[in-house]
């Protein structure tokens, strides 16, 4: 909706369940935006579009599912030549970080690397780099962790008894505290890119 009130042009979005696609559609009908905003259900390893397409390719916390420079590669191919690229992707801050932290995010995401490796691969796979920032912390707690735990009641009181929506939300709880105790060793990063 921000990109849609902030740019021209039209956008597909595109996530796996339906369940989101059908709410950003009913929002975009709220907001009056439905001509400009189309939401598809699929998967990004198998988008239904031609190549050389997109102006844009935007994805905020989702790379991941698939691996950065799988992401990456695969994804050009539906860019116009000189189109952009813009990704946040879980990075870490420093070259060595502490054990604890670093075993419960290579479990989670096995090819999490350095903002400067993240930039080699994305160089290595076609762009020249526009812009590599971090997210500041208020992204994590303002805007997630911090309302997540209301929802969270909320989900463990729906299901109560439940163990895998206990353990799901054990593991929730534990990301937040390792990110409070770890916070300036990782975080977001946005990467943005130009297809050659
Ligand atoms: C951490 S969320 C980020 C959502 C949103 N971009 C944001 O910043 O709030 C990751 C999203 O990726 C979607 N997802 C996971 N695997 C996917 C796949 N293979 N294809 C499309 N979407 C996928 C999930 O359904 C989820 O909506």
């Amino acid at each position: 909706m921000i990109l849609a009130q902030n740019a021209k042009g039209t956008i597909t979005a595109l996530d796996l369940f339906s369940g989101s696609i059908d709410k950003l559609n009913a929002t975009a009908g709220k907001l009056g935006l439905q001509n400009r905003i189309k939401g598809l259900v699929g998967s990004m390893d198998n988008l239904p579009f031609q190549n050389d397409k997109f102006d844009l390719i935007w994805s905020e916390g989702a790379i991941a599912n698939i691996g950065f420079e799988k992401g990456l590669n695969y994804w050009k191919g539906f860019l116009k030549k000189g189109g952009y690229i813009a990704v946040t992707y879980e990075s870490w801050f420093t070259g060595e970080r502490p054990a604890e932290i670093e075993k419960f995010w290579v479990d989670a995401v096995p090819e999490i690397g350095t903002i400067g490796h993240n930039i080699s691969i994305m160089q290595k796979t076609g762009y020249t780099l526009v812009a590599a920032f971090t997210l500041s912390e208020n992204c994590w707690l303002d805007n997630y962790f911090i309302p997540q735990k209301t929802r969270q009641e909320e989900f463990l009181q729906k299901y109560a008894g439940n163990k895998t929506v206990e353990t799901f939300i054990a593991y929730m709880k534990r990301e937040a505290e390792l990110y409070i105790k770890y916070k300036q060793y990782y975080g977001y990063v946005f990467y943005i890119g130009k297809k050659l």
